[in-house]
């Protein structure tokens, strides 16, 4: 049987697995909970749980910042459990293509395939895929036309705004924007407010929630449940979504902006078939209610969204996978069946 392969995007909020065999993307919570600073004791959603709710001895983690690894060792684990889930335990030789922002270090990009060589998977083959090509693969734009595609992924902490044509990068740029700067400005304006502490996914929660790209005339609201500062004890209390909204808008603002000046900085001949086309919106943040009436207002561009954008890149990596017209996306870093003896 040949081999089986898979496309991994690993994003600093959520892993995202392609599994060939199988045809399915594995989408779980790039986290992990350490019992006494050794044993792995969660992984995945499941540690996410347990988030601020653990006790002391059990550390809970995200192993990705900024979208760089910043502990090799908890992502190592973590990798090769998620690869022992998405396979029934039945880890075998094989293929992975691994998604990497364009604008990292080639130092930063070869730890990605390094991550992958040395998590005890038994790589036959790794290959790196940009993530702004992925992206264009996962939505089916900019890859066989000499057009100019504008594809925006708003993450957790990164947001990566690339320009594409006939299946290359012309320009990228990766900000530390997203979700989770989102979080912040919420924990923020609410401690302003209410003199109220919430926790980070109490925050996320109330975003998905309320958050939206433009202010709204039918005034929502949500609970949130904290910490009142002066009395120390727990609280709930209404939130509106104008609040969220005015958290939001500095945090969207930085994005919008970065959109521009990569729209300057694009060859014209590019930046006319983008007002054309419109700009891509992919990563978990593109589902922020009016976030397109956002862009099209600071930007003058139309905004196509992509549709479970979260795991447009995954879905990207699957196609690369299994059309062999879009193999040439990636880069084969290291071809190792020979130096892998079982
Ligand atoms: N309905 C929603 N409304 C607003 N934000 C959302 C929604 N659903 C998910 N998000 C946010 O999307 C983010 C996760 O998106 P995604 O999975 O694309 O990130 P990631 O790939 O892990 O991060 P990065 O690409 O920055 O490394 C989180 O911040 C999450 O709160
Ligand atoms: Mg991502």
């Amino acid at each position: 049987m040949a081999n089986n392969s898979f496309g991994i995007d690993l994003g600093t909020s959520n892993i995202k697995i392609y599994n060939m065999a199988e045809d399915s993307i594995l989408n779980q919570k790039n986290m992990l909970a350490v019992r006494n600073k050794k044993a792995l004791f969660a992984i995945g959603d499941e540690a996410y749980e347990m988030y601020e709710k653990a006790p002391a001895n059990i550390q809970i983690s995200y192993p990705l910042n900024d979208g760089v690894i910043a502990n090799i060792r908890n992502m190592q684990s973590l990798l090769y459990e998620f690869i022992k889930i998405s396979t029934n335990n039945n880890v075998k030789p094989a293929d992975y293509y691994i998604a990497v922002p364009t604008d990292v270090t080639e130092v930063e990009k070869r730890a990605f395939g390094d991550l992958i060589k040395n998590a005890g998977l038994k790589p036959k083959k790794i290959c790196t895929v940009e993530k702004g090509i992925a992206d264009a693969a996962g939505i089916g734009v900019g890859l066989n036309e000499a057009t100019g595609v504008m594809i925006v992924n708003i993450g957790a902490e990164t947001t990566e705004i690339s320009v594409i044509s006939l299946g290359g990068v012309v320009i990228s740029k990766l900000i530390k924007a997203g979700g989770v700067k989102f979080d912040e400005a919420i924990q923020n304006i609410i401690r302003r407010n209410y003199n109220l502490i919430i926790g980070d996914k109490t925050a996320a929660n109330i975003k998905h929630e309320l958050a939206s790209g433009i202010k709204e005339e039918n005034d929502l609201s949500g609970m949130v449940c904290g910490r009142d500062v002066v009395t120390g004890l727990p609280i709930e209390v209404e939130i509106p979504s104008d609040l969220i909204y005015e958290a939001l808008k500095e945090p969207l603002h930085t994005i919008m902006d970065s959109i521009k000046v990569i729209l300057e900085r694009t060859p014209p001949e590019f930046a006319r078939d983008i007002i054309k086309a419109g700009v891509y919106v992919t990563g978990g943040c593109a589902q922020i209610r009016n976030l397109s009436d956002l862009i099209t207002k600071s930007t003058g561009l139309n905004v196509n969204i992509s549709e479970n954008p979260s795991e447009s890149v995954a879905r990207g990596l699957s196609r690369i996978i299994n059309n062999n017209d879009y193999k040439y996306l990636a880069y084969n870093i290291k071809d190792i069946t020979n130096s892998y003896k079982k």
